[in-house]
């Protein structure tokens, strides 16, 4: 077990992480005004576990699963049931669930009397690595993702790996997508996965990484809470292509798009010359042992053309954040004729090692 502190201008957000977490700290929590966010899914799994937590004594909220949960629809609904159950301005939101309803639970109790306490109990590994943590809150509006939210850090993470024995092997690829991401950001990331390689999936090694992933976002985070600086932008590694493949093919998970995004961008650092030699190729190793054969997407120039609405890009070209040397990253713009033509050339080389 083990603990970290963010600390940004405004607040401080405590996290705990390791095995053992929830039960040593979640019932602390009894004897405030709960107000529980979580989805029938999570519920079906771990309804006995919270009960075991934290009593009967709090009021819950089970949102359906899935991305689709996080509308305007189901946000009012939730404030609506939090006054309905005479919420006062003393309670605590308690986000007991992945991403989507991490970021609507915390956008809620951003929302309700101005601000409530919110402790997040993720139970996604994404959630785990990422989305619990930093104070990001949205939901999706008009078809466009994350596009009402706030900044508003949780009170308390509490991050703890017995939740992931449940989870899919596509919901552990897609929080890999993350981790593979810091592995390109930190250098003893990096290290740590190059020496798991053969089996980034153990659930042992997850539980262990997931801190040192935690530990990378947070320390950017307190840098950078509110993505002014360029600094938080470094997490968008792989994201600016990753983005453009969920977009235009939308078969595969976020995390698995992002790890084609990393391939597909690493080809173009390679082509410019930012990124090589062994490093290069342990990214790849890293990038395969997490998301199987790398896509050889077929009209990959369409797809490049989604990544032109990226928020990073400034004037006419594409801004791609990419792995420089171990631990190092760099911003690379690039025109989008040469964006579409580096992905081209990525998905024909693939394609053609694929046929050999
Ligand atoms: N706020 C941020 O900084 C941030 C960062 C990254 C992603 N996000 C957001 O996170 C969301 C994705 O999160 P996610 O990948 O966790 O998706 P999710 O919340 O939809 O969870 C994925 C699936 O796993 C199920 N599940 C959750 N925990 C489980 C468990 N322990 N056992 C079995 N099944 C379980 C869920 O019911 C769901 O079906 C997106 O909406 C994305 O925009 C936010
Ligand atoms: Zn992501």
């Amino acid at each position: 077990m083990k603990d970290l502190t963010i600390k940004t201008s405004s607040s401080e957000s405590v996290i705990h992480c390791g095995e053992g977490v929830f039960f040593r700290y979640a019932p602390a929590l009894k004897g405030r005004q709960l107000f529980v966010v979580s989805d029938s899914n999570v519920l079906s799994y771990h309804r006995a576990d919270l009960w075991r937590a934290l009593g009967d004594d709090y009021q819950i909220y089970a949102l359906s699963p899935g991305e689709k949960g996080k509308s305007m629809r189901n946000l009012i609904s939730i404030l609506k049931a939090m006054l309905d159950s005479g919420m006062k301005r003393s309670c605590t939101v308690v986000a007991f669930g992945g991403g989507v309803v991490g970021d609507i639970a915390g956008l809620a109790a951003s929302l309700y009397m101005r601000g409530v306490h919110v402790v997040q109990i993720p139970t996604t590994l994404l959630a785990q690595v990422d989305s619990s943590v930093g104070g990001k809150t949205a939901i999706d509006f008009g078809n466009v993702k994350n596009v009402i939210g706030s900044f508003y850090q949780p009170e308390e993470v509490i991050a703890d790996p017995r939740f992931l024995k449940t989870l899919p092997a596509r919901e552990i690829r897609c929080g890999l997508g993350e981790i593979v991401k810091y592995g390109a950001l930190d250098g003893d990331i990096y290290d740590a996965l190059m020496s798991h390689s053969s089996d980034l999936s153990d659930l042992g090694f997850l539980g262990e990484i997931t801190y040192d992933c935690i530990r990378h976002k947070a320390a950017v985070v307190a840098e950078d809470e509110h993505d002014l600086t360029g600094r938080r932008k470094t997490l968008n590694l792989g994201h600016t292509t990753g983005h453009a493949f969920e977009l235009y093919y939308g078969r595969r998970s976020h995390g698995e798009c992002v790890l084609a995004g990393m391939y597909y961008e690493l080809y173009a650092a390679e082509k410019l010359g930012v990124c090589g030699g062994s490093y290069a190729e342990g990214l790849k190793t890293l990038i395969r042992a997490a998301l199987g054969k790398i896509p050889a997407y077929d009209d990959v120039a369409s797809a490049a053309r989604l990544a032109r609405f990226d928020k990073k890009n400034e004037g006419d070209y594409i801004s791609v954040v990419v792995p420089r040397s171990k631990g190092e990253c760099t911003e690379i713009k690039l025109s989008f004729a040469e964006y579409a033509r580096c992905l081209t050339e990525c998905a024909a080389q693939l394609k053609e090692n694929q046929n050999a």
